[in-house]
Parts: structure tokens; sequence; C-alpha cells
């Protein structure tokens, strides 16, 4: 693979100095929905598929992007002193977005770059393809113009400004954060009020994390995305009428009993409900895993579909019906929709017994109740973002 890329590089761009190889991981989620946007934790980990990019320091300031999945969109051309959003660029508006991000942080990039890029993540799973794009892109940054002060929570930081400034998507800390400090083996226990982290061990030798895509495409996820963020915005500051709190996230279960009737609306109650007891959930799931309690750890992420599903209603009937069909299997531990919503994919964890029924049965009931066929990606977990 690397040296193909790299070939494919040379044949792009030409003969000259030498290349380097990067890659970033993709991530997924095991609990911990819609909380990294309200102060919550997070338990997400990078997997083994992800973006590999072959990159190249030029000497003037231009700016070359090629994408071996778009290449219908060309070369995407640009250079330091203009790297505004253009709708044309496409794909390429990502990176574009990195190397302005970093520029206005302040960081010195004196010369333009030449990359070449190949993603392995399927478009619409909803596994962080795009700050796996964004994150390879500022390592590439990282080592290229040898910014010693820029470590990788950096790049997860300005991969997020990216999506959020430049892109004008809401997204949160947890995809770029993961695909930047992911360790093989280990799922990141992740505090999004402050960044504190912790690698806890994930090895479950006797069970396999299956993501089923339920190929149901999301439509006007953005909106819906801005909306819940919003939604939760405003029931805090009702909240902080009478608790003095930043964020949801800091708030017990039983506390938010005692305080809910300041949230004016139902709607927002539910939102709120719900970025409380997720974010509760994600706590108790990683003490049941460090107790070895996977059992616990899988009603847990039933219990999280349940809540993303009636009380902050980003689920939709397709990812609900591949979620029933799961639960009907007895090696099923647990299942839950997972990212964003509206589509996307569920999550599961399955005994290593019941893997091909599991497979059988949620492929055979899904297509029969929906008309789709679903995609069963087993998961292994992986390193973040490295120089390859
Ligand atoms: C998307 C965002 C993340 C997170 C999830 C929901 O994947 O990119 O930041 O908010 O939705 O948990």
């Amino acid at each position: 693979m690397k040296q193909q890329l790299v070939d494919k590089f040379l044949e792009i761009y030409g003969d000259g100095d030498a290349v380097d190889v990067y890659f970033a991981p993709g991530r997924v989620n095991l609990i911990g929905e819609h909380t990294d946007y309200n102060g919550g934790h997070v338990f997400p980990c990078a997997i083994t598929i992800g973006t590999y990019a072959v990159a190249r320091r030029r000497t003037d300031d231009s700016v070359r992007l090629y994408s071996l999945n778009y290449p219908e969109n060309g070369m995407i051309q640009a250079s330091l002193r203009d790297l505004v959003y253009r709708k044309k660029d496409g794909w390429g508006n990502y990176p574009k977005g990195v190397l302005q991000t970093f520029i206005s942080k302040g960081c010195q990039i004196p010369y333009g770059v030449e990359i070449l890029y190949y993603g392995e993540i399927p478009k619409g799973l909803g596994i962080g393809s795009s700050a796996s794009l964004g994150v390879v892109t500022g390592l590439i940054l990282k080592e290229l113009m040898e910014l010693k002060d820029i470590n990788m929570v950096d790049i997860a930081l300005f991969t997020q400004l990216a999506e959020n400034e430049y892109i004008g998507a809401g997204s949160g800390i947890m995809d770029p954060f993961t695909i930047a400090m992911g360790k093989k083996n280990h799922a990141i226990f992740l505090d999004t009020s402050d960044l504190s982290y912790i690698y806890a061990p994930l090895l479950l030798p006797h069970e396999k994390i299956i993501i089923t895509n339920s190929q149901k495409s999301r439509l006007a996820v953005d909106e819906r995305y801005q909306e819940r963020r919003a939604q939760c915005e405003q029931a805090l500051k009702e909240l902080q009428r009478v608790v003095a709190i930043r964020d949801l996230g800091e708030l017990t279960a039983e506390v938010f009993e005692q305080v809910q009737e300041m949230i004016e609306s139902p709607i927002r109650l539910k939102r709120a409900r719900h970025a409380v007891t997720e974010n509760q959930r994600t706590i108790q799931a990683v003490e049941a895993l460090e107790r070895g309690d996977i059992e616990e750890f899988g009603q847990l992420m039933n219990a999280s579909h349940l809540s993303l599903k009636e009380d902050y209603e980003v689920s939709c009937e397709e990812l609900d019906i591949l979620v029933e069909e799961s639960w009907d299997i007895e090696g099923v531990l647990g299942s839950r929709m997972m990212g964003a919503g509206f589509g996307g994919c569920m999550i599961s964890i399955v005994k290593n017994s019941a893997v091909n029924e599991f497979i059988n049965h949620v492929g055979e009931h899904y297509k029969e109740r929906t008309g789709l066929v679903a995609e069963f990606y087993v998961v292994e977990t992986g390193n973040g973002a490295a120089k390859i």
C-alpha cells in the first residue's frame, strides 16, 4: 500500500525531494453520544482503517491537493495567500481549512505543500472520515514545517476549529481528539469539559465490536445537529438560574431531577436529560469495563440507544430496526446507534460465537423490513495519527 501510494504521488506530482507517508485512523464511539459539546464524557477508540497521505514540501507558496477517492475533482490548487473556501474545491476545502487555521493560529507556514490522499473509510458511515482527513493534514504541517510547539492535541483542536469555522459544521472535539490521540487496544475516556483523559484497556478477547452500516443516507444531519446543540445551550442557561454549572455534563442525574423544572420547554427538558444521563452512563460504563463487567457495559449501550431515540430524537426508523433486530440475538451484549444519527451506523458488542448469527439475522431481517442491504465491519482498535 505504502509503495503504491508513493508511486502514485510521483506519477501525479513528478520526481523531486523525498516524500513521507502519513496515516490517520477513523474512530468508533463505544458510548457517550452527543455529550462532547455538552462538557460530558465520551468513550471512543481509534480503528485500523483511515486516511493515508503522501506529502512533500514545496519551495514556493502553492498548495496542491489530490485525492484518489475523488479523481473527478482533479487537482485542487490554492496558495498560502489565498485559501478561501471555494465550493468547487469540494473535499479539498477540509485540508485548506486546516492550513488556514494553522496560519490564523500563528504557525509559521513559509512553504506550500503537495499532498496525495487516499481514504479507506466508507463515506456516510459516520466514523470520522472528515476529522481523519483534517488530522492527517495537521500532522503533515507539523512535520513538514517543523512546528515543534504543536502537539497532537493542538492538531485535534485546530481540526475541530477548521470544521466549525471554515467548513461551518458544528462537530465536537470527540472525532479529531480520538484520531489524533488513539492507542491500540485502548479506548479513550475523555472529559470534554477540560480534555483530561485516560486510556482504558479494551481487549475483549471473547467479543467483537461490529459496525453495521444502515445505508440510510443522512438528510439534513447538520441542521438537526445544530438544533440539538442550541436546545442544550438554552436548557443550560435556564438551569444556570439555580445551579452554578458551566456545562450540562457537570450534573448528576439526581441533581438534574431536582432542578429540571427550570427548563421551560418539554423538548429542551428531554434534550438536557439525554445529555445528563448519557454522561452518567458513560462514566458507569467505563467503571463496569474496569471491573470486567462487559454485560453491564452492553446494557448501558442499550440504554444509550433508547435515550438517543426517545429523548434526543436523533435515531431513525432504519437504525431502530437494526438495533431491535440485534437485541433479539443472545450473544449480543449491547447495541446502539452511533455518531450524529439520522442514518449512519450501529455499534454492537457481540460474543465471538454469535458473530455469524448476528450478521445473518440482522442482515436478513433488515432487508425484509426496509429493503436496504446492511454492511458489516468487524472493528479493530488502532493507533492515532502518525508518520508511517
Ligand atoms: C458527530 C460529531 C461528534 C459528536 C457526535 C455525536 O460525530 O462529529 O463531535 O458530537 O456526532 O456524539
